[in-house]
């Protein structure tokens, strides 16, 4: 089924041939049953929570982390993902071909060491207006670029909560960084959700997606909106936490078994107790606070904006500016030129 839906040729052919039937323990009966739960693909069922997929099967616990585990050695022992134990210089290998895509901004590309990771999930927090969903659609411009050119020539999965995804503002920053538009466009697959339910679902089947666009950056634009809009309450707040966790584990696992960049937008509540400093904090609480690799703050400055990284496990506590314009995210020119005046007067110093 994948590979009638498959767009682009290019794709490890491994991960479509393998089926449900080829994990070991897994005959035509437990197939079905995965099946009838969604679980479509040896992808599908490596990436699923045991908890969750004992409900769906009517299975055990044990059961589902069994079949889970099996699917996962499938994967390793067709080289489709890593060993569970790896020595730390291996370790250090991987981490070196990680891929980065850039954000349009050579700044904010410097404040997150070389742009957007793959096998890391990205979250932007800010009010609004402050350029979330600005450099979400720069980013679908940088992606498809070639690697030297600080892409990672990949399609774009862009899932829509808020309904602000527009095609026009693609075209637009495509067209005045002098890109083939055409193409970019084409590499784009879109999803406008309507629920959290929806969004659930979406997410429950994102390793099959990624696969059928081939796909290395995957954007959530506005990851808790819904949740966060219909659990609205507090007698609903546990089980909005509970459901928003399930979700967001499964895009970190995803992230890292398919080496692949997600990048999530969240709005910020205010924090009434802050006495000193900006009185905002990224809503979700700590759930999100714990899926998150990388959290970056925006912020409106004047015409410009500020970025600022709060949470990140090797990032310095740093901040930058950039500006949006009709390129998308981009560097302030008065500050670029600054800086390469100041580069190139140390250079005649030294
Ligand atoms: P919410 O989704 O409302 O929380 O905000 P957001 O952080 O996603 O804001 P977004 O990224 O949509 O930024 C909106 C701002 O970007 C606008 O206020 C404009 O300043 C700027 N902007 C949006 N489109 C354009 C454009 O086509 N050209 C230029 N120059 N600026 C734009
Ligand atoms: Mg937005």
């Amino acid at each position: 089924m994948i590979k009638e839906q498959r767009s682009t040729p290019e794709a490890d052919t491994d991960i479509i041939n393998l089926e449900l039937q080829d994990i070991e323990g897994i005959g035509p009966t437990t197939a079905k049953k995965l099946k009838d739960a969604g679980i479509l693909s040896v992808m599908d069922l490596a990436v699923a929570s045991s908890d969750e997929l004992a409900v769906d099967i009517n299975a055990s616990r044990e059961s589902a982390a069994t079949f889970i585990m099996a699917a996962q050695k499938l994967l390793r022992d067709s080289r489709i993902i890593e060993k569970e134990f790896l020595t730390a210089d291996i370790a250090l290998e991987k981490r070196r071909s990680m891929l980065r895509c850039s954000t349009g901004s050579q700044t904010l590309d410097e404040l997150l060491l070389g742009g957007v990771e793959t096998q890391a999930v990205t979250e932007f927090y800010g009010e609004f207006g402050s350029g979330k969903s600005q450099i979400c659609h720069t980013l679908c411009v940088t992606a498809r670029q070639p690697i030297q050119s600080g892409g990672m020539d990949t399609g774009v999965i862009y899932i829509d909560t808020e309904g602000t995804f527009r095609p026009e503002r693609v075209e637009q920053i495509a067209r005045a960084r002098g890109l083939d538009h055409a193409h970019i466009l084409k590499s784009i697959a879109v999803c406008k959700v309507y629920n959290s339910s929806h969004l659930e679902l979406i997410i429950k089947d994102l390793g099959k997606y990624v696969n059928d666009f081939n796909a290395k950056l995957v954007i959530i634009d506005g990851i808790i909106s819904l949740h966060r809009a219909e659990f609205a309450g507090r007698g609903t707040l546990a089980d909005r936490q509970q459901r928003l966790n399930s979700m967001l584990h499964k895009i970190i696992r995803l992230a890292e078994i398919f080496n692949i960049a997600v990048v999530i937008t969240n709005q910020v509540q205010s924090a009434p107790d802050t006495f000193f400093g900006d009185p905002t904090k990224a809503a979700g609480g700590n759930i999100l606070a714990h899926s998150s690799t990388y959290r970056i703050y925006l912020r409106k400055s004047g015409e410009n904006r500020l970025a600022k990284v709060m949470d990140s496990p090797y990032h310095p506590y740093s901040d930058t500016r950039f500006t949006i314009n009709e390129k998308g995210a981009d560097d302030i020119e008065e500050e670029t030129s600054s800086k390469r005046n100041k580069k190139g007067s140390k250079a005649t110093d030294d």
